[in-house]
């Protein structure tokens, strides 16, 4: 039975303040309110890791996670935060090949591999996102896209490594916009990934992959989703900023 995991990617939002009063208030309600063996994983800005991983001592159910990582061990890279530096707080996840840094960051396949390795190097456990944009999908390239993503930047890894990847599915027209993918498309792109997965690496290791699904996922749509033969959970931006919305989803897998 592999892994059903809700994470909740902050983005750039919530002070330091916020930042702690929300994680507090999720941990809490994790603690009362989840029956099942969902995993909770909250990404969020680097100012509040540390005092997350405090937070979060002890806790079965809840996980932190990074937005990102440089893909070098130190240097002279003003600005960066290595893997190593979030490991040694005891960040436990990093969100990688999202789309906005694709975006707004420029980060290509190429460099997205050159993270996954420097990631697992540092013991962290990449959240690997992958996603077309409209015009992808409305030119029918979607399938050939994903596969390069995924391609490109993860199955250079060995099945054993490959095994500790979370992989995430979203597609760009549905993120922050309102527009989910309906669970058709959605479960139809879950497949495929799994099927590609399997072609690499056997079918052990593509039934084994936890695959989440992100783009306007909601505590209306959540239930639909989850309940896809290969959707195994979200990654949840603008829900994920307010606590009784991203227990709603979490709830979900009780
Ligand atoms: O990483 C999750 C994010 O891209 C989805 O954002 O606001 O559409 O849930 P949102």
């Amino acid at each position: 039975m592999r892994k059903k995991i809700v994470a909740g990617n902050w983005k750039m939002n919530k002070d330091y303040t916020e930042g702690m009063s929300l994680f507090s208030e999720v941990i809490n309600m994790v603690n009362d309110e989840v029956q099942g063996q969902q995993e909770v994983v909250v990404c969020a800005p680097f100012i509040h890791l540390y005092s997350l991983v405090a937070l979060g001592k002890g806790s079965q159910k809840v996980f932190v996670g990074a937005q990102n990582c440089h893909q070098e061990e130190a240097g002279a890279y003003t600005g960066e935060i290595s893997a190593g530096m979030l490991t040694s707080i005891g960040v436990q996840y990093v969100i990688l090949g999202h789309s906005e840094r694709r975006q707004y960051f420029g980060e290509d396949n190429a460099l997205l591999a050159k993270k996954t390795d420097v990631a697992l190097k540092n013991n962290l456990k990449p959240i690997f996102c992958i996603g077309e944009t409209l015009d992808e999908r409305e030119s029918g390239k979607h399938f050939d896209i994903i596969k390069s993503q995924l391609a490109e930047a993860t199955f250079h890894l060995s099945a054993a490594d490959f095994s500790k990847l979370v992989i995430a599915y979203e597609p760009v027209w549905a993120i922050g916009t309102g527009v989910t993918a309906s669970s058709e498309q959605a479960q139809e792109v879950h497949a495929f990934i799994r099927k590609e997965i399997a072609a690499k690496y056997g079918e052990a290791v593509a039934e084994a992959t936890t695959i989440l699904y992100g783009g306007s996922c909601n505590p209306k749509n959540a239930a639909e989703l989850f309940a896809q033969a290969d959707i195994d959970g979200g990654l949840i931006g603008g829900a994920s900023l307010k606590s009784r919305d991203f227990l709603d989803i979490v709830k979900v897998f009780n």
